[in-house]
């Protein structure tokens, strides 16, 4: 079961940037509730394996997607302030960002511009864009994209209709079972292995 983090400052530490009100409301229910939703979702899936029962699991991995990465990002989001101390990029950081972004302001503003034109409800970041080595800020709406982000892949199967569609037609079942006699899973243990050796990262 999924823990809740603790808050490193107090309901009104943040004030008067971000009320106390707001911060009760946001931590304790909002927030709880994607905790509680995922923990939920975890006991679903694990009856479903238990008894061979999948029919509901579109339903399922769709839940765990949205709860899940609301949990995540809700962690980083509240990791990711504090009291009104100032604090700045490190200078490794600072270097990065005018690398990436020209100058510390431009990297403001396209945060701040691209904020505040998230479609619907959604959220804001900061990237590490690892395959292309450089930093970006990215959009995202609801909490996830059918992702959770932070997660590494290990393994991945193409269902898009080109992987499939002219050996198989719409038969995905049986692409998929086929699939299974092709997986390399040194790779995937590779992959393994490395994260493995990686710490975690701050979240
Ligand atoms: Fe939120």
């Amino acid at each position: 079961m999924h823990k809740m983090i603790e808050l490193m400052y107090p309901f009104n530490g943040l004030e008067p940037y971000y009320s106390e009100e707001t911060l009760r409301i946001h931590y304790e229910k909002l927030y709880k509730g994607y905790v509680d939703n995922y923990n939920r979702i975890q006991t679903k899936l694990e009856n479903a394996r238990k008894n061979n029962e999948y029919d509901n699991i579109k339903c399922l991995e769709k839940d765990l997607s949205f709860q899940g990465s609301g949990v995540i990002l809700h962690e980083l989001f509240f990791n990711n302030i504090n009291i009104p101390i100032p604090s700045s990029p490190s200078d490794e950081l600072m270097e990065r960002i005018i690398k990436d972004f020209g100058s510390f302001e431009n990297f403001k503003k396209q945060f701040a511009e691209a904020a505040k034109v998230v479609e619907a409800s959604g959220w804001c970041l900061l990237v590490w864009a690892n395959n292309f080595n450089k930093l970006e800020v990215l959009q995202c709406e609801k909490h996830q994209n059918l992702t959770l982000w932070g997660c590494i892949q290990l393994l991945v199967i193409d269902m898009w209709e080109h992987s499939y569609f002219l050996q198989y037609k719409s038969n995905r079942q049986e692409y998929i079972n086929a699939w299974w006699n092709i997986v390399n899973w040194n790779i995937v243990n590779k992959r393994y292995d490395t994260l493995k050796k990686c710490k975690k990262i701050v979240s």
